[in-house]
C-alpha cells in the first residue's frame, strides 16, 4: 500500500515541507506522498486520532502544536521530552506513536555543514530564549558545545534556559558589550523575518570578524543581521539549512535514508529567486 506522511499546523498552507519531502521520496524511489493538514489550535488530539486511524506512516508538527501534541503520543524521546516540543512523529512497527525533535539537531547539522572548522570549544551566544532557542541550546550542548551564553530581551527567560543547560544569561546590552568574546552567534528571534520586523536584534559594533554568525530566519535568506555580519567580514550561516536538515533528519527516521541536502538547498534557493523575480 502507498505510504503517506503529513505536516500538521496552523497555518500550514505556506509550508515548503510537502514539496521537499515529495521530492526526496521521488529521488529515493519510495512510493509515498506527503500532505499539509490544517489543524486549528485546540484540535490536535482529534487530529492525532484521525492520522492514526487513517494509517499515516509519520508526520511533522509545526506551530502551534509542538507542545500540545505530547499527551496524545505513546512515547517521547529524551531530547523532545527535555525540550517539551515535538516536530516529528514516527509510527513504530507495533503502531505506537513516538515523538521526536529534529529542529535543534537540524540546526547543529546545518551549522557544521557550512563552517570551515569546528567551533565546539569556543563560546557560543544564542540571541533569543523562545522555543527555537531552547531546542538549539539543548542540541548544541548535547553535540559538545561547552560554553553557551543566552541573551534575551526578557532576561528572565534567558535565565530560565541557562539554568537548564548550565549557560550564562545576559541582557541584550550586556551581550552587545561582550560580543567580541563569542566565536559563534546564533540569531533565533523573528527580527528580520519581514520588513516590518527588519533591523538588528542586538547591536554588533563589537563583533569579532572571525566569528561565525548564524540566523534561523530563512525568508529573507539574508536578514539585515546577516548582511551586517557579511559587511563586517564574518562567515555566515543562513536559516535555510536548519529547515532542510530538520526535514532530512525526520526523513531519515521514517525511511532509514539520508536525502541530498546540498542539492535540496540549491533547488530551494532557485525557487526563492524565481518567486522574487
Ligand atoms: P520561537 O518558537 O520561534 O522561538 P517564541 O517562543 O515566541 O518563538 O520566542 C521568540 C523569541 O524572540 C523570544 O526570545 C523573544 O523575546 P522575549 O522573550 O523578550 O519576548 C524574541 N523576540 C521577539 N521579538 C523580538 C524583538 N523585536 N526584539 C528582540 N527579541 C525579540
Amino acid at each position: 500500500m502507498k505510504k503517506w506522511y503529513a505536516v500538521i499546523g496552523d497555518p500550514v498552507s505556506h509550508s515548503k515541507s510537502p514539496a521537499m519531502h515529495e521530492a526526496w521520496f521521488g529521488e529515493s524511489g519510495i512510493d509515498a506522498s506527503y500532505i499539509p493538514v490544517h489543524v486549528p489550535a485546540g484540535t490536535v488530539g482529534d487530529a492525532v486520532a484521525s492520522l492514526r486511524r487513517l494509517g499515516a506512516s509519520g508526520w511533522n508538527v509545526t506551530v502551534p502544536h509542538k507542545q500540545a501534541i505530547i499527551p496524545y503520543l505513546d512515547e517521547v524521546d529524551p531530547l523532545a521530552a527535555e525540550m517539551q516540543a515535538v516536530n516529528t512523529v514516527k509510527v513504530l512497527p507495533d503502531g505506537r506513536l513516538l515523538g521526536m525533535n529534529t529542529d535543534g539537531p537540524g540546526f547543529v547539522r546545518s551549522l557544521e555543514e557550512r563552517i570551515r572548522q569546528s567551533r565546539r570549544d569556543e563560546p557560543v551566544l544564542i540571541i533569543g530564549a523562545g522555543g527555537a532557542a531552547n531546542g538549539i541550546a539543548l542540541a548544541m550542548k548535547q553535540a559538545g558545545y561547552g560554553k553557551i551564553a543566552v541573551c534575551n530581551r526578557t532576561v528572565e527567560k534567558a535565565e530560565a534556559l541557562c539554568s537548564r543547560i548550565g549557560g550564562e544569561a545576559l541582557s541584550l546590552d550586556e551581550a552587545a558589550e561582550r560580543l567580541g568574546e563569542f566565536g559563534t552567534l546564533i540569531q533565533t528571534t523573528p527580527v528580520g523575518m519581514s520588513t516590518a520586523t527588519g533591523g538588528l536584534p542586538i547591536s554588533i559594533g563589537n563583533l569579532d570578524p572571525g566569528a561565525v554568525v548564524a540566523d534561523i530566519v530563512y525568508s529573507p535568506l539574508h536578514t539585515d543581521f546577516l548582511k551586517a555580519a557579511m559587511k563586517n567580514g564574518n562567515e555566515i550561516v543562513d536559516g535555510l539549512g536548519m529547515f532542510i536538515w530538520q526535514g532530512a533528519l525526520a526523513f531519515n527516521e521514517w525511511t532509514g535514508l539520508m536525502p541530498d541536502t546540498l542539492g535540496t538547498r540549491q533547488r530551494l534557493i532557485a525557487e526563492m529567486e524565481e518567486s522574487t523575480c
